[in-house]
């Protein structure tokens, strides 16, 4: 059975289920798997600035599959070559996250016919986003792994489907099996956007020990954080956090980014950790969602387990209305 809902109109795909654009770790290959599968794969140019790897991956994304695929930058950082590279593929779906979308939505509107995706995180993003003619809205909760605002995703999730309506709304932020979809599907979401759950899978581009560690991890380890970024010097603006596994260099820095910020020393450290994939000093991106990872498996297994825990989970609810 396939569960239908606006975005699975929208794009012609078999299951409500998006993998976001994970800058770096989402690329053709596990974009291309969850495509193939039925869900909407997305490539993760993040920043941009990286045109030799977001060529190789977006030319695997359109060899490996014939279904619909996106792709996804962050617009605080992108630069117009990195959009114009992107749309020469010809994504079925853009998708646009962190700062503002206005110029750059632009350009996929009038240079492309893919669908426009903005991911945000409370409702003055969503009012901008739908200003700027955005297609769908990802209404992402801080429980999110990686970078996010304050806003938790079960009051955010409906408010920003009751303001945007009839553009459809997609949650994002701590979802990592079948209920947790179910539970998008009824806040009023035409679909959930998986990330952390995703990272876990075989075909993620991660650093040795990054699975193994969202595997073992609990969504208690988690929290967000300005500290890494400031360490690597990152560039990201105030208002967004990333929410990581805790590590040493985190513990060491917490509430003392101040400090940190102007400590030449402490920065040389943490390149020299991040030389080495020291994962008690770089970041593991991970949502609040890892409670619920215990396996790495491919991307094609996730993406059935999803949705046949989804209609478990709908039917449980189903049963409970016929108990009366
Ligand atoms: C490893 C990782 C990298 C991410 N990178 C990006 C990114 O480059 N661009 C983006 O829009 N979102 C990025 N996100 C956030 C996702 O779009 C999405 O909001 C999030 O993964 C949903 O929460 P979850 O991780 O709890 O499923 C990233 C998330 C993770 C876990």
């Amino acid at each position: 059975m396939t569960l239908t809902t606006a975005l699975t109109e929208l794009l012609g795909l078999e299951h409500p289920l998006v993998l976001p654009p994970m800058g770096g770790t989402a690329g053709g290959a596990l974009a291309a798997a969850v495509s193939r599968a039925g869900g909407l794969g997305m490539v993760g140019g993040g920043r941009g600035g990286a045109p030799d790897w977001l060529r190789r991956e977006l030319a695997l994304v359109r060899a490996e599959t014939s279904r619909p695929w996106g792709v996804g930058f962050l617009s605080w950082a992108i630069g117009p070559e990195d959009l114009a590279c992107a749309l020469e593929y010809e994504p079925a779906a853009v998708m646009l996250s962190f700062g503002d979308p206005v110029p750059h939505a632009e350009r996929v509107r009038r240079e492309s016919d893919a669908l426009l995706i903005v991911q945000v995180t409370d409702l003055a993003e969503a009012r901008r986003a739908l200003d700027a003619g955005a297609d769908v809205l990802v209404a992402q909760g801080t429980e999110a792994g990686g970078h996010g605002g304050r806003r938790a995703a079960l009051p955010l999730v409906p408010a920003v489907a009751d303001l945007a309506a009839p553009v459809p709304v997609l949650a994002a932020g701590g979802i990592a099996d079948g209920r947790g979809v179910a539970a998008a599907l009824a806040l009023g979401a035409a679909g959930a956007v998986i990330g952390t759950r995703f990272q876990a899978s075989c075909e993620a581009l991660t650093a040795p020990g990054v699975g193994a560690a969202l595997v073992r991890a609990s969504g208690d380890e988690t929290e967000r954080s300005r500290v890494l970024d400031i360490a690597r010097e990152a560039g990201w603006p105030e208002r967004y956090t990333a929410r990581t596994l805790r590590n040493g260099y985190l513990d060491r820095w917490r509430a003392r980014e101040d400090e940190l910020r102007g400590d030449a020393a402490a920065k040389a450290a943490y390149r020299e950790a991040a030389g080495r994939h020291d994962l008690d000093v770089v970041p593991v991106w991970a949502g609040e969602g890892v409670d619920l990872i215990t396996d790495l498996r491919a991307a094609a297994e996730l993406v059935s387990a999803l949705a046949a825990e989804t209609e478990a989970a709908l039917d449980r609810l189903a049963r409970l209305r016929g108990a009366r």
